[in-house]
């Protein structure tokens, strides 16, 4: 394997070689953005800040970016066609819309499946539809931090509607076998809904491969601002019955899109992932959508394995850590079952104070329940203060994870 390009690519990041900063590990609330995203989105504001839909240049150059972002984005997801996607503001937002729609037409299935694993905005949005006569039945992780197909099958019947589940935990990093739920979910004559999130910016997406019916991701995870995208199955989103006004067209994405979305943010994801392909090889073949998707697909496979190097360095040295219990997939060698995305305490110190004093240091962690109360609890941590997250990307390097460990270990005493 070529060696990842590390240290180029932190050029591209503005907010990484800013005189002060020093380690960034709170990627899971937010990564950074390269140069070439701003650019995107400084452009659309600068020169096309207008409505779409006009018969005026600058109107028909914001039809044409959404039209490219479109396309863009259904390749870096696989989707059979563009239209497919859909654009919005944020990840919850699509959940409850897919939500609320679904509850129009339960008929015989009225149960959905959910993981206590996952964010609580894939929890609690379905679990509002309990007024609509949903019933709930929970996928329960496991003592070794993964949510395991044996434990899904006795929850399938002919009363399933949904599956809705993680690809990859926003806590533990745990990477769930989706093609397998997808394959037992529609064995029984049930949907699927995946929440990509967190595991968008870590490695290849392949909604045809997964088997998927819906999938939803946030651009400020995956070095984009702060915007949402929607990805249904076609079949699935023509039988959406979603709100729009009577003149909207019942089709795909117009009947997902409702409203004004946020343009520049859209022109801004588009750039993130001509970003990522850029480390895939350079732009140019005949077929440029086989293309795109060939450089997108050797891209997230250089940054999985990049990133696993990262998952083993960061967890041989937390065992190494006077008093550190680190939660879920502990094995420095099954790097491949998650992500570098790694929740852990220290004994005798308080999440908050830890976070805190790693701050003054100038290194970013998170501390709290993550937005997975419920996994906290099965954790057996109080949801009010939880644990502190590590939480890397490609652009973090084992340099960083060494100066991180250095000032655990200071605090540690070891
Ligand atoms: C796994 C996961 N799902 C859902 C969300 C919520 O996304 P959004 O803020 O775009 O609604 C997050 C946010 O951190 C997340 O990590």
């Amino acid at each position: 394997m070529a060696e990842f390009p590390v240290d180029r690519l932190r050029r591209m990041f503005p907010a990484l070689n800013r005189s002060g900063s020093s380690v960034f590990f709170d990627n899971a609330a937010g990564a950074q953005i390269p140069q070439h995203v701003f650019d995107a989105i400084n452009d659309h504001l600068l020169c096309r800040n207008v409505q779409r839909g006009g018969r005026y240049r600058e109107s028909r150059e914001v039809d044409a970016e959404i039209a490219r972002a479109r396309e863009v984005l259904a390749t870096f997801l696989n989707a059979a066609e563009p239209d497919e996607v859909a654009f919005g503001m944020n990840a919850t937002s699509f959940i409850r819309l897919v939500s609320l729609a679904l509850s129009q037409n339960f008929g015989d299935r009225r149960e959905i499946v959910v993981s206590d694993l996952d964010h609580e905005a894939n929890i609690a949005t379905w679990m509002a539809l309990e007024r609509e006569g949903a019933v709930i039945r929970w996928w329960k992780v496991r003592d070794d931090g993964n949510l395991h197909l044996a434990d899904l099958e006795p929850l399938l019947s002919s009363k399933t509607r949904l599956v809705a589940c993680t690809v990859t935990s926003n806590a533990l990093g745990t990477i769930i076998d989706v093609a397998g739920v997808a394959k037992r979910a529609h064995a029984a004559g049930a949907e699927v809904f995946l929440d990509c999130v967190h595991y968008a910016p870590h490695g290849p997406i392949d909604v045809q491969e997964w088997g998927c019916d819906y999938l939803v991701c946030s651009g400020y995870k995956i070095f984009a601002p702060h915007m949402g995208f929607l990805w249904g199955r076609r079949a699935a989103l023509d039988a959406l019955p979603t709100f729009r006004e009577d003149f909207i067209p019942n089709v795909p994405p117009l009947k997902i899109e409702v409203g004004t979305f946020v343009y520049e943010n859209v022109a801004g994801m588009r750039a993130a992932v001509e970003y990522l392909a850029e480390l895939g090889g350079p732009s140019g073949g005949n077929d440029a959508s086989s293309s795109l998707r060939k450089r997108l697909s050797s891209a997230m496979k250089a940054i999985r394995e990049y990133e696993a190097t990262l998952s083993a360095a960061l967890l041989q040295g937390l065992r190494s850590i006077k008093g550190a219990t680190v939660y879920g997939i502990q094995d420095a060698q099954a790097p491949h079952l998650r992500v570098p995305t790694v929740c852990f305490n220290l004994k005798n110190i308080s999440p908050a104070l830890l976070t805190t004093r790693l701050a003054d240091k100038g290194i970013a962690v998170r501390d709290g329940h993550m937005y997975s109360p419920r996994l906290m609890k099965r954790l057996r941590l109080s949801p009010d203060t939880g644990a502190v997250r590590a939480s890397l990307v490609h652009y973090n390097t084992r340099e960083e994870i060494r100066v991180f460990l250095k000032e655990l270990q200071e605090i540690a005493g070891n």
